[in-house]
């Protein structure tokens, strides 16, 4: 069994109530570290960008597991590459990883100066390139931060990524991909996207209501929380995956 601890949304922003909600999700995670084999972070690791919020990431965000990270809406680029993966670039911060025999495809669906999401027709390409790459036996689990579809929240989706009739098609292209995760709406929800699970984490640093729990955006009530993702290989003799999600609420 293939494990991936997720996390999302994090937004640093100097306070001690955010540190203290990531620091006890990773602490969480850390503890259990054993039976995990990566860790992924979907994006808005800063509130604002600044490069104070990413020193503070820099200092906190780190961990004993191989780890995946890319941007959200409330990332800088430049200050994002520079303070986290100590290098100087505007690009779009992809990275594709093959972690114990799962290929991890991981994208940012980000756009400068814009809160909702859009995958590049250049990150497109280099998806499906790092996927052939890998083979066609390989399973695949791509991430970014925004959720390629409405999820019934009303201001999230008018945010969200835009565009997916293109990334639907990687899937028939690589029927290897085993599901999407991503972040951005401060929910833990599941769907479909392109006849695969689509998992939302949670958001580390606030749950945003649903239309009938109050007229706030924010869900003040509710506490940190990840998403365990297991990757399971179907004994069937078809070379298929399954994915299945686990969440876990933490106390801080
Ligand atoms: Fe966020
Ligand atoms: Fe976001």
């Amino acid at each position: 069994m293939f494990v991936v601890a997720h996390i999302s949304d994090l937004h640093f922003n100097g306070t001690r109530y955010n540190r203290s909600r990531i620091e006890a999700t990773l602490d969480y995670i850390h503890a259990r570290a054993k039976g995990i084999n990566a860790l992924l972070v979907t994006g808005d690791i800063t509130d604002e960008g600044s490069e104070a919020e990413y020193r503070e990431a820099y200092g906190t965000l780190y961990s004993p597991l191989p780890m995946l990270i890319t941007a959200g809406n409330h990332d800088h680029r430049a200050h994002f590459n520079a303070a986290l993966l100590g290098m100087e670039s505007s690009a779009p911060v992809n990275r594709a990883e093959l972690i114990d025999g799962v290929l991890f495809v991981v994208c940012d669906s980000s756009i400068p100066g814009r809160n909702d999401g859009h995958l590049s027709d250049e990150t497109l390409r280099w998806m499906s390139e790092q996927i052939t790459h890998a083979g066609p036996t390989v399973p695949v689990l791509v991430a970014f931060h925004h959720p390629p579809v409405t999820l019934g929240m009303y201001f999230m989706d008018s945010i969200r990524q835009t565009g997916e009739e293109r990334l639907a098609a990687l899937v028939t292209e690589h029927p290897n991909i085993v599901g999407f995760v991503c972040g951005h709406a401060h929910t833990p929800a599941v769907t479909t996207f392109a006849g695969r699970p689509l998992a939302i984490a949670p958001g580390v640093a606030s749950t945003l209501n649903l239309p009938f729990e109050g007229t706030e955006i924010i869900n003040r009530g509710q506490p940190p929380g990840l998403a365990f993702h297991f990757l399971h290989g179907l004994d069937d003799g078809r070379d298929a995956w399954r994915m299945i999600t686990h969440y876990r609420a933490v106390m801080f």
